[in-house]
């Protein structure tokens, strides 16, 4: 698609229904052809930067070979790599970068950092996540709902989210449901709702679209959705002193058997962007579990994350086919469709 090309990926407001769905179609052309072998390159002599200031394993995973099957070269800066902010401005290395690379993936802590480096490199940038959004992550799981209800259009679709509705995912969420009208609810308590106000302008109006729900009730905002959408209670660079607080809050919106089954739908799926705190196998998972006296999970239990209600596995590969989709159409001129 035409208007990809040399597009940025700063937030789900970037692109339109259109240019959504196009890339949803994309992806599952990318999947189809690495699982038959025959994919082809179309970003051979393309250079590409990888900045992360924080942790990841599937976003920089899934960008790195979804780069390399089609041909691409790429650089990985992990925290501490670079000058960038510290010994040298933002505008500065953005300005060089632009010189040597064709597009940059950004992850990190400020939006405000993501939108100078697109400013000034005058290439392609893409939002690996920042505190406030995390578009690709969501572009992917569109991918893997419309798998799911290949004949569902995606404003059919019933989506809750559960949990800590503050964060990145919860925003990004939002957007698409926004520009596809993709049916939303947003579940959690009032204290943990998005803040609306700060994060997107008047214009956006998210207060008035029929399809967006906010509910603290369990019941209403669960009842026969499709898909039940969590994540972690506390996000990367938040306070771990919340701990305490986000449990007591959050605990009722875990998610569970029970939960599912006050769906009322047998068919509905759970997703999770992950990583998840399903067990006490991880450090950190282990440290809450003895210290909260938790026994099977915090934002979701062992047993649900394990089952064939979850989609989270499928979800995680489909980043890999996401990535690839808009790499190839921000990166080269080929038209599929
Ligand atoms: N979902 C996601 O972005 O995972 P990583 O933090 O591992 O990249
Ligand atoms: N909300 C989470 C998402 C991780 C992919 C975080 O920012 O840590």
């Amino acid at each position: 698609m035409q208007t990809l090309y040399q597009k940025n990926c700063l937030r789900l407001f970037n692109f339109n229904h259109k240019e959504i769905q196009y890339l949803i179609k994309l992806s599952k052309f990318f999947k189809q052809m690495k699982n038959c072998k025959s994919e082809k390159k179309y970003l051979k002599g393309k250079n590409i930067v990888l900045i992360f200031e924080k942790p990841s394993t599937r976003t920089r995973c899934s960008f790195e070979i979804a780069a390399h099957d089609q041909g691409a070269k790429t650089t990985y800066l992990g925290p501490n790599d670079t000058h960038l902010g510290y010994k040298e401005s933002v505008h500065d290395s953005a300005a060089v970068l632009g010189k040597i690379y064709n597009g940059i993936l950004y992850r990190g802590f400020c939006q405000k950092i993501l939108e100078n480096l697109q400013k000034y490199s005058n290439i392609p940038v893409w939002n690996g996540l920042t505190d406030i959004f995390h578009p690709t992550q969501i572009l992917s799981d569109l991918f893997t709902m419309s798998e799911i209800h290949p004949n569902t259009p995606l404003n059919k679709i019933k989506c809750a989210y559960v949990g800590d509705a503050q964060n990145n995912i919860a925003n990004s969420l939002l957007e698409a449901a926004f520009i596809l009208n993709l049916k939303l609810n947003i579940v959690a308590p009032k204290s943990c709702w998005p803040k609306k106000n700060i994060i997107f302008t008047r214009t956006e109006k998210l207060n008035t679209k029929k399809n967006i729900l906010y509910t603290d009730d369990i019941k209403k905002g669960i009842k026969n959705v499709d898909f039940i959408y969590t994540d972690v209670w506390i996000s990367m660079g938040e306070k771990k002193i919340e701990w305490k607080k986000k449990i007591k809050e959050l605990f009722p919106y875990q998610v569970n058997k029970t939960m599912l089954e006050m769906t009322n739908n047998p068919n509905v799926k759970v997703l999770h962007c992950l990583p998840a705190l399903h067990d006490k196998k991880s450090t950190i998972g282990l440290k809450i579990h003895n210290q909260f006296n938790l026994k099977n999970g915090l934002e979701i239990t062992d047993d649900i994350f394990y089952s064939n209600k979850s989609i989270i596995l499928q979800q995680s590969e489909n980043k890999m086919h996401t990535l690839k989709a808009l790499l190839v159409s921000c990166l080269s001129k080929k038209k599929f469709f």
